[in-house]
């Protein structure tokens, strides 16, 4: 039997009711990728083998692979339909691109109206072969957003068994500030904000993202967790935060790779980092950071810091 290394745990303490999600996530953004596409059965595969470790949250939205990643991900969750209370599905509207499926689209933009969230929950729904989504973020925040009429959507959705919980993604901490600020008057909160964060993306300890996790009491989710470390050129100064993190990495007895997640699962935030490899043997030794995240020290959390900020901390 293969041995569970990822726990499940609660994303929010701040809402009425707790959301449990597996600490490390699996994201399907790069299942369909230009020309590449994973296989059904290879998609199935490393679902199954991550649940297998306890990787049980998948991430997904709709636009991901020119809108046909969630059919993928459909072609997995429909295998799975008698376990589905045993996965979180977190899915993610408000973006409309340029694609050749959405001819009308001439311009890239944001729609958080009611009419155009519910279709799209409606659609995408089908196209993951779901009943639900555990948690539904709005992708990126839309400037022209009424937040009043976007939480009488979450209302309906949640009411009609669409959604069970909502969050955001790439919101600063104004735009979470003024949208929780309506959910909190309804009863509920936001769930979460997904956000990147890594050894090269330092922001959220920086612009105050952070801080309003802990204020809201909610863990954000951290995309693009690798950072820069498997870009093919990376910059004279990305060149020096790689080899400082080999560096860590060989002191501790550890993969780059491992550093790099064991700096963000060291941030007593919680941030719960989604992985986005196409590969299981990288996603387990990507989970297995849980086991050496202790090794990383402060002062190694530190020298990372300043080798990807450029300058020592006042
Ligand atoms: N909310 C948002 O705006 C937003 C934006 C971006 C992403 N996301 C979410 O976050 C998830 C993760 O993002 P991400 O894919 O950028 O995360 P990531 O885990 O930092 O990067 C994954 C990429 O790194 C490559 N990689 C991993 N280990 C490697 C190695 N040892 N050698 C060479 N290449 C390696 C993978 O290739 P292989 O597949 O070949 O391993 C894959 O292309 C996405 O799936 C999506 O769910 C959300």
């Amino acid at each position: 039997m293969t041995t569970k290394i990822v726990p499940l745990v609660s994303i929010n303490n701040n809402a009425e009711k707790s959301v449990d999600v597996s600490q490390i996530q699996l994201g399907a953004f790069r299942w369909v990728w230009g020309d590449f596409s994973l296989k059904p059965e290879e998609a199935f595969d490393l679902f199954s083998k991550s649940r297998d470790i306890g990787i049980t949250t998948l991430d997904t939205a709709d636009v991901y692979g020119d809108y046909q990643c969630n059919k993928l991900v459909g072609s997995v969750i429909g295998q799975l339909s008698n376990e589905r209370d045993q996965i979180q599905i977190v899915g993610k509207t408000g973006i409309r691109l340029i694609s050749k499926h959405y001819p009308e689209i001439h311009v890239a933009h944001y729609n958080t109206e009611s009419e155009y969230i519910y279709k799209n929950i409606r659609q995408q729904l089908i196209d993951v072969q779901t009943d639900y989504f555990d948690i539904l973020n709005i992708h990126r925040p839309d400037y022209l957003l009424n937040p009043r009429d976007l939480v009488d959507t979450f209302e309906k959705l949640r009411t009609e068994g669409m959604v069970k919980n909502f969050g955001v993604s790439n919101f600063d901490v104004h735009q979470f500030d003024l949208l929780q600020s309506e959910c909190l008057k309804r009863g509920f909160s936001l769930v979460t904000n997904q956000i990147e964060f890594s050894i090269s993306h330092l922001n959220p300890v920086l612009d105050g993202s952070f801080s309003q996790a802990f204020k809201h009491s909610f863990r954000p989710q951290i995309w693009s967790p690798l950072g820069m470390l498997h870009k093919e050129t990376l910059s004279e100064k990305e060149k020096r935060l790689k080899s400082k993190v080999e560096g860590v990495a060989s002191q501790i007895g550890a993969t780059a790779d491992q550093v790099a997640l064991s700096f963000i699962l060291k941030h007593p935030v919680g941030g719960l980092p989604v992985l986005g490899s196409t590969k299981f043997e990288r996603i387990k030794q990507g989970a297995e950071s849980l086991q050496i995240v202790d090794k990383l020290t402060r002062q190694h959390w530190y020298d990372i810091y300043e080798a990807s900020n450029g300058e020592k901390v006042p």
